[in-house]
């Protein structure tokens, strides 16, 4: 296969490291290999609709410090279920994204995103099939990889935010409720929470029990401990209950948004202990800003051998971490479901070794 032309889109969610990502696949293809790129708008709505502009080498200069994604993002276009025409009705719309390929004259596709992106990626593949996926997510619940960039930075964000919660916790005597970001998988809550010494951790695969809670903050009293601090995911369900939604998000493949169950566990600590309690949603800052020192290194790492496995024709890949190894792994792989904490996982085990409490 000739190759003289790539594309490069960023999908889903952003988070620090996308631009770290996009320039080190830049500029490997660039300066090693004398391709082209292009860098398509604002994710598959972009390719749908026909959004990219050329990507030279000065034009990922100065970009690898920076929050966001320069190319810009979307959560709402999925090509095979495509709403935005028809009446709202969703319909394959993937023969568009073949055209503007076409029209682009791309020969290869670097998709860097999520489980949805690299679903949307996967099921593309299937009918063209020269796509790389690069693996970024603040929630870290992509499945093949160890980690995925943007993570780091989210988890560390957590843990100053925890730090700065603790002074204050301690000074009024009061119980403090972290709401961070975790819809389904509760890797921020767990590791955040562990590394900002969290008292009460409650994510999303371990369901809790208000009662327990209570118990835990009332025996920390009797111990002479007069604060307490307690993380919570926005996915966390007490037992036997569904999760707390804010909104549904219209038109949208993945259409659920939670938040709320910080102010639900709050209130339930004020009224139920003789502690006043307090919560702060952590929210978009989690997802904001710069990329961490890991955070830069791997998706650089990730970028370059993405280059690499375009440069060897192994499509239909994403790039990954395995130990502390980048490996290829097969789309399918990471489109099969999310990774998610098992009740039993070391960190799990660690966490309650040092009286962490995960509300059952
Ligand atoms: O997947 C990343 C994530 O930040 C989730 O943790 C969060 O629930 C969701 O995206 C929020 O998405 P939005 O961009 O719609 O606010």
């Amino acid at each position: 296969m000739n190759i003289r032309r790539v594309g490069i889109l960023t999908g889903g969610g952003d988070c620090p490291g996308l631009n770290a990502a996009i320039r080190a696949i830049t500029k490997t293809v660039i300066t090693d290999y004398g391709w082209e790129v292009v860098g398509i708008h604002d994710g598959f709505e972009g390719l749908l609709k026909g959004k990219s502009r050329e990507l030279a080498f000065n034009d990922v200069s100065n970009i690898l410090p920076m929050g966001g994604t320069i190319l810009g993002t979307s959560n709402k276009a999925d090509p095979f279920n495509y709403t935005e025409k028809e009446g709202g009705r969703p319909y394959d719309a993937s023969n568009e994204v073949l055209k503007n390929l076409d029209r682009w004259k791309i020969d290869i596709l670097f998709c860097i995103g999520g489980d949805g992106t690299l679903k949307i990626a996967h099921q593309l593949h299937k009918k063209w099939p020269q796509i790389i996926g690069v693996p970024k997510t603040i929630d870290n619940d992509l499945l093949a990889t160890d980690q995925s960039f943007g993570f780091d930075t989210a988890a560390s964000f957590v843990t100053e935010a925890m730090d700065r919660i603790h002074s204050t916790a301690q000074s009024h005597h009061r119980v403090m409720v972290v709401e961070v970001m975790g819809r389904y998988a509760g890797w921020i809550a767990l590791m955040g929470g562990l590394a900002g010494g969290g008292d009460i951790i409650l994510i999303p695969e371990i369901p809790f029990n208000f009662d327990t809670v209570v118990e835990v903050i009332n025996e920390r009293s009797k111990k002479g401990k007069r604060f307490s601090i307690i993380v919570v995911a926005e996915g966390a369900r007490p037992q036997g209950e569904d999760y707390t939604v804010k909104r549904m998000i219209k038109d949208s493949p993945d259409p659920m948004r939670l938040g709320g169950i910080g102010e639900r566990v709050t209130e339930h600590v004020d009224k139920n202990t003789h502690h006043e309690a307090r919560v702060t949603v952590l929210g978009h800052l989690q997802r904001g800003g710069s990329p961490t020192f890991f955070d830069r290194i791997l998706a650089t790492r990730y970028g370059v051998k993405a280059a690499r496995l375009a440069e060897k024709g192994m499509f239909g890949q994403m790039v990954a971490l395995r130990g502390t190894e980048i490996v290829p792994v097969d789309l399918e792989e990471v489109a099969s479901g999310l990774k998610l904490v098992t009740p039993d996982h070391p960190l799990v085990i660690t966490a309650k070794s040092l009286g962490t409490s995960f509300g059952v």
